[in-house]
């Protein structure tokens, strides 16, 4: 009988084959401790030379790492792994032999990892917070389709910038002018006055010259957006998801937080609601943390949101920035129109800002004058305008960045380890 790792407690006293890699290995005369791997999981298969043929047991001791075999044995109840199971093993049938695996159990530089992403990503911590990844975006579609959000896919290739202008990917398209996106959020708002409450997920680009622990060139996006919706509805939205895949991650990633060695405990009271503070008090507090030169009007940067996050033990939102240092198409507040009703929702134990969201100008003569204050021109210009000209809405949206998400759950400290093939400032390799 074939099966996997991941549903080896079926097969519990059974005789069983799987498909496998070597991980790693011990051995001694009379026995060999084989770290098996198979893509659902890692499992320890024990072959006992005194209960196999001898050429099995020759192989199990000489095999090399990373080798692939069809590996075929008792499964039986083991306490001391986390799996909880082991295989004792009967026969091995060698596929493939590996030899000189680069990356060996000893320790690697950064630099040398990431030359080797295509093979790092085989090892057991990079496995475990792939899986973290996938459960995330499997609790996005879950939480989103169970409250009547359609899916909508905006374009990648765009005649538009939604986050200014300077960070844009421009490429050739046949004799146009075209950027690779920043935000679908401008087409989702027109997605959303079609389809009331849309949510998007894709990859989006960012020429930004920061090298930070926090920053991808490419990194992934959520996008809902949502008409009728105003901005404090809105937060509400965004804690109820954020509670979900944060509890979603919880329940169904055990065995892969535990391989991380993430603190649990301060995930656990992640749930709805989340504290608010205005930017105005956000000034205050670092102010009162010994930020003493930072001035109302300027924008935060990690060290300020860090600060900020350590007076809460849940994320928090900072609402309401002032208008200079935010998007063109933001939601003036309305007795103060020098800030905006938006927030960003910054991160516990130092993961920073990983929603950015708003209230979106729904006046057309607003909009427009915020088109010239930004100089902005462009494809957008018409159609967007044109939203705001046929049926207007108060409405709102927010993007979460998964990476950074990943990287919070996962408790990894940067996020070059939470997509599978990073790019980075400079990095465009594998
Ligand atoms: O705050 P941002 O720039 O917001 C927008 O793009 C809006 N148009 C979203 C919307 O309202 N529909 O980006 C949203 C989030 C950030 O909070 C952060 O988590 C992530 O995207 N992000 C990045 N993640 C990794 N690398 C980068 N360079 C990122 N830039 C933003
Ligand atoms: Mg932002």
């Amino acid at each position: 009988m074939k099966t996997t790792i991941a549903n080896v407690s079926e097969f519990e006293g059974k005789t069983v084959t799987i498909g496998a890699w070597l991980a790693n290995k011990r051995s001694s005369g009379k026995i060999a401790f084989l770290q098996l791997r198979d893509g659902t999981g890692f499992m320890q298969g024990v072959v006992v030379k005194n209960d196999v043929e001898e050429d099995v047991f020759n192989l199990a001791k000489n095999i090399t790492q990373e080798s692939s075999m069809y590996i075929t044995g008792t499964i039986v109840e083991d306490t001391r792994s986390p799996l909880g199971y082991e295989m004792q093993v009967q026969e091995i049938e060698l596929i493939h032999e590996a030899v000189d695996y680069p990356i060996t159990p000893k320790e690697h530089g950064t630099e040398f990892l990431m030359d080797h992403r295509h093979l790092w990503l085989r090892s057991k911590k990079q496995h475990a917070v792939m899986k973290i990844r996938n459960e995330i975006i499997r609790a996005t579609y879950q939480f989103f389709n169970d409250n009547g959000y359609v899916k909508v896919d905006p374009p990648i290739l765009t005649g538009s910038s939604a986050e200014g202008t300077t960070e844009l990917f421009h490429t050739k398209y046949f004799d146009e002018e075209a950027y690779l996106s920043q935000s679908g959020q401008l087409y989702m708002e027109a997605a959303a006055m079609a389809l009331g409450k849309v949510f998007s997920f894709g990859p989006t680009f960012r020429a930004e010259k920061s090298k930070t622990r926090r920053h991808l060139i490419e990194f992934w996006m959520i996008e809902p957006e949502m008409a009728f919706v105003e901005h404090e509805e809105s937060l509400e939205v965004q804690e109820q998801y954020v509670s979900f895949i944060v509890q979603s991650v919880l329940q169904n990633c055990k065995l892969e937080l535990e391989t991380l060695g993430r603190d649990t405990s301060k995930l656990e009271n992640i749930k709805a609601p989340f504290p608010r503070i205005s930017y105005d008090d956000a000034i205050e507090l670092l102010k009162e943390k010994g930020f003493t030169d930072i001035e109302w009007g300027e924008d935060f940067g990690a060290p300020h949101e860090t600060a900020i996050a350590e007076s809460f033990d849940k994320p928090v939102f900072i609402t309401n920035y002032p208008a200079e240092i935010k998007a063109f198409y933001m939601q003036p507040h309305p007795e103060r129109p020098e800030v905006v009703l938006c927030a960003d929702l910054i991160a516990p134990e130092g993961y920073g800002e990983i929603i950015g969201g708003s209230e979106r100008i729904n006046d057309l003569e607003l909009m427009k004058k915020r088109y010239e204050q930004h100089e902005l021109t462009g494809e957008a210009y018409n159609w967007y305008l044109e939203l705001r000209k046929y049926g207007s809405v108060p409405h709102s949206g927010f993007g979460l960045g998964l990476e950074r998400t990943v990287a919070w759950l996962s408790g990894v400290d940067h996020v070059r380890e939470t997509i599978p093939f990073p790019r980075l400032l400079n990095r465009l390799y594998p």
